[in-house]
């Protein structure tokens, strides 16, 4: 089973939209012309529709950040599917360790805004994650568990094979401590057995499982290397474009 990697950049809360709009030009110049691997960025929502106008003739897909679950209504600072798919997002981040950890998302929220998405055709990057301490006290397996689980609990199968995972151990978010390629191989291998419980084997080798946390030019050819890492989510070397670049065309 080949699974297309996908190098997807979280712009988080960075850049106007004037810098947002130069950056994505650099990173859609950069991908022109490759059919082995996808690439995708997720900036501001403030930035959503002028990056997507920016990158439309190139192969580059645009995310939201996070997504809501209804389609309109009184939910104060949030952003519908609808909204997003009009912006020109066809894809969002779901569950990202941000979200849980400074906004205190659950995974039963998470698990609704990953329906939401699924409802209206936005592809989800459901990211998933143990902080340090779950990892010290050999907690690791059992969160990831509650988070695959949690977060994809009620989606069928065939709704399932349109989402993406993303393993991102927060110990290694914005810290320059990536996960070695073996422990991130031994997470992704237990992940995609998760999925295999949940559904079926040959769901489980469809599902692409990115790796997040500390991804840089000199460690993604390393970490792509590994059998169950399907690609990458980038923050912090996502942001510039040379960087980029260099993981975008990763070996
Ligand atoms: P980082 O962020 O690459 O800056 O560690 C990754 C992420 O939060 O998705």
């Amino acid at each position: 089973m080949q699974r297309k990697p996908l190098i997807a950049g979280n712009w988080k809360m960075h850049l106007t939209i004037q810098e947002a709009v130069a950056l994505a030009k650099k990173v859609a110049a950069s991908s022109q012309g490759l059919e082995d691997r996808e690439v995708m960025i997720a900036p501001a929502a403030t930035a959503l529709a002028a990056v997507a106008e920016a990158v439309r003739t190139s192969p580059v897909v645009i995310a939201g950040q996070n997504v809501a679950w209804k389609e309109q209504g009184a939910y104060t600072g949030e952003i519908s599917p609808l909204m997003l798919k009009d912006a020109g997002a066809k894809m969002a981040i779901i569950g990202h360790s941000e979200r849980r950890h400074i906004f205190g998302e659950d995974n039963g929220m998470i698990n609704q805004r990953l329906i939401g998405a699924l409802t209206h055709g936005i592809i989800p990057i459901l990211c998933i994650g143990e902080t340090l301490d779950e990892r010290e006290e050999g907690l690791t397996w059992e969160v990831l568990r509650e988070q695959v689980r949690g977060g994809l609990e009620g989606v069928s199968g065939e709704q399932a094979a349109d989402v993406v995972l993303a393993y991102e151990p927060v110990w290694a978010i914005g810290t320059g401590k990536t996960a070695s390629r073996e422990q991130a191989q031994e997470a992704h291998q237990f992940i995609r057995g998760l999925i295999e419980e949940l559904y079926q084997k040959k769901l489980a080798e469809q599902m692409r499982i990115l790796y997040g946390g500390s991804v840089k030019p000199d460690n993604v050819d390393d970490l792509m290397r590994m059998p169950d890492v399907d690609g990458a989510l980038v923050g912090g070397a996502a942001l510039e474009a040379d960087s980029f670049d260099r993981i975008i065309h990763f070996s």
